[in-house]
């Protein structure tokens, strides 16, 4: 049975956003800085930069045997406090936004036990994770609540919520992650078929980061000077709710942006530093909203990153830089260094790409001196090993866009077709490399589940800085053809290609590959 997504958007009713047929206005508007339409929050915004930043907790083993750790984590929700003085319901991995961070360790077994105590179906996958097909978290197969009535359950095998190939279970399951790969910052969220962007938005991430030994011996901040900081924005009810569009893919095609910028969960938080270096894990949560991230010292005075790692692990070499473009999916490695700010100082974290108070996006306070015996080596990943296109290596191209699929109906489309589980757009050898080519309409990240790849060429240039390193999500921008070498390394099956623009994504931009 052809499963295909039910999510289009009438192109009439487009209007408020891109319009059918978009004019050279409407393209100047789009090849802006953030795809996608602001949903203004009900009720007053709290102000920037007067709660402390947190950091979720990581999660600890249940049991654990030789080469493997077992986890169970459960889904529920949980009341948390997001915005001074009022409550939100999250949607959380234990209660929690983000959920706990998973510390893993290359080439050690994790197995995660979810367990569905919420209302609706969900399915965790772990993005940048080179995992075999049935723990990859493919969009049909879904976990069903542990309550859910026999009746939804047998609705969900009939294919009505979850496709008939899709494996279902209901309560719990238990997603395996081999992870043979190296070091790297990862996450894990919900990719339910349709409902993915809803159910992020609620809280449904968290952070997943594997360690090995290379890493282990480079003398980079680590313990409490090493911090994931996960952005995302979004937007609130006058109770303290999470705002989202009911008809979100109707009023909202582009995607949904929010009036509130999260970091780990809370509004423009601070971090109270000692003017030493740190490493921060950045990565872009956020559903449509893309980053151009700088630091802004006092007096108009400019910080620098040093990027260390990318989506796929560490870089070979750091590389300095003033700004981080970031689009959804995205994770980008950085260390900053804080010695010689003087005590007292304050930094500010800004998002250029944005407007109004969304250019805050959190800030760093520098307390105390202290000891710092870190220090970021000319070399970082040793093994890094550099891809060269090649004459004969199979090239395949694919145009992310919108696509008018009849009746008035626009979905967003790649190569033309919206996602159904049993169209295979490519099949890639075991073990092999493709020349893959992505070319868009619009602003979409493309991210690819198993494969790892390297970008070598932007709009017929050299890659730009954000693209250094092993990738697995890489920003497509108008009008623009993005060039990357991918390895398809793991297992065979069937995994996915979409675009990681999550409103897009659940509107069909989505396609499969099948690993052979
Ligand atoms: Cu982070 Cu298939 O997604
Ligand atoms: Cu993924
Ligand atoms: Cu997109």
């Amino acid at each position: 049975m052809r499963r295909l997504s039910r999510r289009g958007f009438l192109g009439l009713a487009a209007g408020a956003g891109a319009g059918v047929i978009v004019g050279a206005a409407g393209w100047s508007r789009l090849a802006g800085a953030s795809t996608g339409r602001v949903l203004a929050s009900a009720g007053p915004l709290p102000k920037p930069f007067g709660v402390p930043l947190p950091v979720p907790p990581v999660a600890r083993p249940v049991r654990s045997e030789r080469g493997a750790d077992f986890y169970e984590v459960e889904q529920r929700e949980g009341r948390v406090e997001i915005l001074p003085g009022r409550k939100t319901a999250v949607w959380g991995y234990d209660g929690i936004f983000p959920g706990p961070t998973f510390a893993a360790r290359s080439g050690r077994r994790t197995v995660l036990q979810v367990r569905n105590n919420l209302t609706v179906p969900t399915v965790t996958h772990l993005h940048g994770g080179v995992t075999p097909p049935e723990s990859d978290g493919y969009p049909t197969d879904l976990l069903l609540p542990a309550r859910c009535s026999p009746g939804q359950a047998r609705q969900a095998h009939s294919g009505m919520t979850g496709g008939h190939d899709g494996r279902t279970t209901v309560g719990y399951r238990s997603y395996e992650y081999p992870l043979s790969q190296q070091a790297a910052t990862l996450w894990y969220h919900d990719h339910r078929m349709d409902f993915s962007a809803p159910q992020v938005w609620r809280g449904l991430a968290g952070f997943f980061l594997i360690g090995d030994q290379e890493e282990d011996r480079l003398p980079l901040p680590g313990g409490d000077r090493d911090i994931p900081l996960m952005l995302c924005d979004r937007s609130f009810e006058e109770d303290g709710s999470f705002r989202y569009p009911d008809h979100g893919h109707d009023a909202f095609p582009d995607g949904v942006l929010g009036d509130v910028q999260l970091v780990n969960g809370a509004p423009w938080p601070v971090l109270e530093v000692s003017a030493t270096r740190y490493r921060f894990r950045l990565l872009n949560a956020s559903n449509t909203r893309r980053y151009q991230l700088r630091l802004e010292a006092e007096k108009g005075r400019r910080g620098r990153f040093i990027q260390i790692g990318s989506d796929g692990g560490l870089l070979a070499a750091p590389q300095p830089l003033d700004t981080i473009d970031m689009a959804p999916g995205e994770r980008c490695d950085v260390v900053i260094d804080f010695a010689g700010i003087s005590v007292g100082s304050r930094i500010t974290l800004r998002n250029t790409a944005a407007e109004g108070g969304m250019r805050d996006v959190m800030r760093f306070h520098v307390v105390r001196t202290a000891r710092d015996d870190s220090r970021i080596p000319a070399r970082l990943a040793t093994s890094f090993d550099k891809l060269t296109p090649s004459k004969g290596m199979p090239v395949r191209a694919f145009d992310f866009r919108r696509t008018n699929t009849g009746e008035d109906r626009q979905m967003w489309t790649i190569n033309g077709q919206p996602f159904s589980t049993d169209t295979v757009l490519a099949s890639p050898r075991l073990g092999s490399v493709e020349r893959w080519r992505f070319s868009s309409d619009f602003h979409h990240p493309v991210h690819a589940h198993l494969a790892q790849f390297q970008v070598i060429a932007r709009g017929g240039r050299p890659p730009a800085p954000a693209d250094a390193g092993w990738k697995d999500t890489v920003d497509v921008r108008p009008y623009e053809v993005v060039e990357v070498l991918a390895r398809f390394a793991g297992y065979k099956g069937r995994y996915m290609l979409h675009c990681h623009n999550l409103e897009h994504e659940d509107m069909a931009m989505m396609g499969n590959f099948q690993v052979i």
